[in-house]
């Protein structure tokens, strides 16, 4: 599913310094200034049949007609992701896995169509580590070639514009991890601390375990069927078909998960091992919390506020934007959270006494981010500025200190005086630019137009932009329109200068 890019701001270049609030370890460091902006996946030209190498784009935006599409989606934040002349609707992934084997295998059925207007020769899919041993087109072998984390498929007849495809592709191999350049943290499917596995996605691990359309702009709904011996459990996005297991012909057990809404690819959640699946109805949301057998009562309490945190925020931003909720906790340190749509991921030391600390900020994102996500990580402070500012307001709620001593802390602190919340080099590492120079950026905002016209922004902002993909510009139209005054001025100031102004009172 995919929307074309209506707008875009400018981006002002300097350097970020940062720390978050957000749970991280102490090892994880922060980005320092000169640290040079984070590039993921660099593709490099030639490669087999790989078709052309992404010129780098000075901005995000669409290339004018008359250029060639390149097959790297436009996004100066992390380059070299996911391809624009495909918009995959749906995939469904079958994934097998065993505790103590590195090794998976999988079959991927992805329904996708042409972006282009002439008949599409080839595209491409994100696969990062197995190799693909069979890829079909509607049913017709393709040819494929792979470099740089990325296969090059060749359907046997090219794809025509307006018509639903669909891709399989069988493959088997070692997932191949990535290290996040900002936090240092293994992205992709990885090991836990008992023998089981996980995917901690953003901003492109999918492709370590299955191909993927991997960019945000791109936004699918997802089956994902785990395979894996009898008695382990796999856990993923959204509902669990059939209430438990199948078992497949050869005794195992498969576990499917279906997420109807549309899903970016970063969001995708996997898990296998010894987990506790916890069900509970909340109003028309099945809630389903997975825990690690072996976690403890106590530390399981530090979940018990999802709903009360739901059922606040759908007050203040509109309905909750699923029918499935919850979350997971996988039993290794992860130095961070990940908002996995329905189910955001914790690890153990995400948890601390009866308390999830992230768990206010993961749950925001389900709207802010899952619900609604950006069209370019360079836009990623529409995931975190907004988190952030939601987390203030629930812990104002909850008997904190106000959003308002909240906020002018925050901004004492200068979180965008060196990049600015839009500058890329702030987005590629998840800075303090776009957690806290985004939400103060926010509370600015709420001052300058007034509690209730604010609220009515973001409430906007949702219903106008949940399931799919949006930008700042398209933030920016809503706000003026809500408010009845031009705000382009107001967001370049806050967003893409440095520092930034005053907080006004
Ligand atoms: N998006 C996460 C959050 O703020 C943080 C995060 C998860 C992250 N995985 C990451 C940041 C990988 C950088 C790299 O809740
Ligand atoms: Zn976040």
């Amino acid at each position: 599913m995919r929307r074309r890019s209506t707008g875009a701001v400018a981006v002002a270049a300097c350097l970020a310094l940062a720390s978050c609030s957000v749970t991280r370890g102490d090892g994880a460091a922060p980005s320092g200034p000169g640290r040079p902006v984070p590039s993921i996946t660099t593709p490099t030209s030639g490669g087999g049949a790989s078709t052309t190498a992404a010129p780098s784009r000075p901005s995000d935006e669409p290339p004018t007609s008359g250029d060639p599409l390149p097959d790297d989606v436009p996004d100066s934040t992390f380059p070299g992701l996911g391809d624009p002349r495909i918009d995959v609707s749906s995939e469904a992934v079958t994934v097998r896995a065993a505790p103590d084997d590195p090794e998976i295998s999988g079959r991927a059925r992805l329904t996708l169509r042409s972006t282009v207007d002439e008949p599409l020769t080839s595209f491409t899919l994100g696969l990062r580590g197995p190799q693909a041993t069979s890829i079909t087109v509607d049913g017709t072998a393709a040819r494929s070639a792979a470099a740089d984390g990325e296969l090059t498929i060749t359907p046997g007849s090219p794809i025509p514009p307006d018509t639903d495809v669909e891709v399989e592709v069988v493959y088997a191999g070692l997932p191949d991890q990535t290290e996040f350049p900002g936090w240092g943290m293994p992205v992709g499917w990885q090991a836990d601390d008992e023998g089981g596995w996980f995917a901690m996605s953003e901003p492109d691990g999918t492709a370590t375990w299955a191909p993927v359309n991997d960019h945000p702009s791109d936004k699918a709904s997802w089956t994902v069927a785990l395979d894996v011996p009898r008695g382990v459990t796999g856990v993923s996005n959204g509902r669990l078909e059939g209430g438990g297991p199948t078992r497949t012909g050869d005794g195992r057990d498969r576990w499917t998960w279906v997420e109807d809404e549309p899903m970016a690819s970063y969001l995708v959640l996997a898990a296998v091992g010894a987990y506790d699946l916890v069900s509970s109805e909340h109003g028309d949301v099945q809630v389903v919390r997975a825990f690690p057998a072996d976690m403890s009562k106590g530390d399981r309490a530090a979940f018990d506020p999802i709903e009360d945190i739901l059922d606040y925020y759908a007050s203040q931003f509109g309905p909750y934007p699923d029918e499935d909720a919850g979350a997971i906790v996988v039993p290794t340190d992860l130095g961070l959270a990940l908002e996995s749509q329905t189910r955001p991921l914790f690890g153990t030391d995400g948890v601390t006494g009866d308390s999830a600390p992230a768990l206010a900020h993961e749950l925001a994102h389900q709207w802010f981010g899952d619900a609604v996500t950006p069209e370019t990580w360079t836009d990623v402070w529409l995931n975190e500025g907004f988190a952030t500012y939601a987390d203030w307001m629930w812990t104002e709620h909850d008997g904190g200190p106000t959003v308002d001593d909240t906020a002018r802390r925050a901004a004492r602190s200068g979180p965008a005086d060196e990049a600015a919340v839009r500058d890329p080099e702030s987005a590629g590492s998840f800075s303090a630019a776009v957690y806290e120079g985004g939400a103060v950026a926010l509370h600015a905002l709420r001052q300058t137009v007034g509690d209730e016209v604010f609220l009515r922004i973001l409430r906007t902002w949702v219903s106008t932009n949940g399931g799919a993909s949006a930008n700042t510009g398209d933030l920016v139209a809503i706000a003026s329109e809500e408010s009845g005054r031009d705000l382009t001025g107001f967001f370049d100031e806050w967003l893409d200068q440095t520092p930034q102004p005053d907080l006004p009172r």
